[in-house]
């Protein structure tokens, strides 16, 4: 269904990318690898698959269900489709906060790469020495002027694609851009496998080590596994709003679930190897990609500074497209509320541009570092809400409506577009976890992970 702009995806080919490009970002490469690494590796990943498939996947299509079958922004959709409860309403309005959260957060983070890729280009990261890199890392990212130049300035990039429209801007950005980011990873990914040492980083990653893995690290996972997805905070409500008609949602659905969690290993395969080979400590937390990589690169000679710039180049669009799709959830809202879409998208950059501003002084030893909401500066307050606590309770109560409040005639109607399809053994499978697998686990994993210290 259309949305009332008229706005939407072209092909299923081009919502795949777009949603894809959406799912992948700096929660693959950034985030993934320093959590798994934290929380164990191997035993870590088993967690993980589970969670992304059998939750992450089944609220993925969930809300492409909702969106789809709405045509509406996540705070609509809910209403729309059960009228009798307007209630739910406040669970679009829960996502989409808890979007401008991940959109302030996203931001620093890709003002850092978008510093990185620059750093690259112009033979700074080149000239430092390789025990200097964590002391390089922390001085920039706690600076003030710095950061908060490329959080605009890649913000600036982000509003210029939504400008755009969807077809014209995120559509068509996304299916040039991941396919590119494939092939660079893969590349990556050799390059990695063939340093000295390399095995040690693959038994870190493969091998489970279950005592390494606390309640704690399982909440990890599942939020991982969410926040990668891009799941449980609406923003596939509103690019559910965008598919075709004839668009096979289930298929859809998985072809993005696999290819985000390839992403995901792909970039643990990088970085791993690499981090062992040169003697880098794999439980070092945000800073990994930023500190363990450019002593990868370096020691690869001219090859590792063209790699440097084209890898930060693609952390960058990597982290643009999902960036492209939080502006876009916000956008969406707020111009359907009969403000044009180019003022809407500027009203919400200015917003989050303050938060975001707010974060980056907070991180590390920034001019803000001392001021502490529960014990944590602002930095990581933003990165425990919107890694494990928001989204888990965004997506508990969002799959809880799917499976007991929606009519289960609409969404096979949904699901099979209106019967053309056929969905049979799987659709028994596919409701029976997201009435009661999904649920249940979503709401022992919150549990155990925010009262079960
Ligand atoms: N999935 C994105 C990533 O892996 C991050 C993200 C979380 C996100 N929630 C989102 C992106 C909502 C877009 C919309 O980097």
């Amino acid at each position: 269904m259309a949305t009332k702009t008229g706005e939407g995806f072209s092909s299923s080919f081009g919502a795949i990318m777009a949603a894809a490009g959406s799912a992948v970002g700096l929660g693959n490469i950034w985030r993934f690898p320093y959590i798994c690494g934290k929380y164990g590796g191997g035993a870590f990943l088993l967690v993980y698959i589970c969670f992304v498939f059998f939750i992450g996947m089944v609220l993925m299509m969930s809300e492409f269900v909702i969106g789809r079958r709405s045509g509406e922004d996540p705070v609509k959709a809910y209403p729309k489709l059960q009228p009798k409860r307007k209630g739910w309403r406040y669970v679009g309005i829960m996502g989409l906060i808890t979007c401008f959260l991940i959109l302030a957060i996203y931001l620093v983070i890709s003002g850092w790469t978008l510093n990185y890729f620059w750093e690259s280009l112009t033979g700074t990261l080149a000239s430092i020495s390789n025990d200097g890199f964590g002391k390089h890392f922390s001085e920039f990212a706690s600076s003030a002027g710095r950061p908060v130049l490329f959080v605009i300035l890649f913000l600036v990039f982000t509003a210029f694609v939504i400008i755009g429209g969807v077809e014209k801007g995120i559509e068509r950005v996304s299916k040039l851009l991941m396919p590119i980011l494939v092939v660079l990873l893969l590349i990556l990914c050799v390059r990695s496998l063939t340093l000295d040492g390399a095995s040690e980083g693959l038994a870190y990653l493969f091998h489970p080590d279950f005592s390494k893995l606390t309640g704690e690290g399982i909440l990890a996972a599942l939020g991982q596994a969410l926040f990668s997805l891009s799941v449980g905070m609406g923003v596939m409500i509103v690019y559910g709003s965008y598919l075709p008609v004839d668009d096979n949602i289930m298929k859809s659905s998985i072809w993005i679930t696999i290819c985000d969690f390839a992403i995901a290993v792909l970039s643990g395969i990088a970085i791993f190897p690499a981090v062992f080979a040169c003697g880098q400590d794999p439980t070092g937390g945000p800073g990994l990609v930023y500190q363990v990589l450019p002593v990868v690169f370096n020691s690869l000679g001219t090859v590792g500074r063209i790699f440097s710039v084209v890898f930060f180049l693609l952390l960058s669009l990597a982290a643009l497209t999902s960036a492209i799709s939080l502006l876009e959830a916000l956008t969406q809202w707020l111009s359907s509320e009969k403000i044009g879409r180019t003022i809407s998208a500027i009203v919400m950059s200015a917003a989050v541009v303050v938060l975001a501003v707010i974060a980056s002084f907070s991180f590390g030893d920034g001019i803000f570092s001392g001021f502490k909401i529960a014990n944590m500066q602002i930095f990581d307050l933003l990165d425990k809400l919107t890694g494990t606590i928001l989204p888990p309770i965004c997506a508990l109560l969002t799959i809880i409506f799917f499976g007991w409040f929606m009519n289960k005639d609409d969404i096979y109607d949904e699901l099979s577009n209106h019967k053309t399809l056929k969905i049979g053994y799987f659709k028994v499978f596919y409701y029976f976890l997201a009435r009661f697998v999904a649920p249940l686990a979503l709401i022992i994993v919150l549990v155990a992970g925010l009262f079960g210290k």
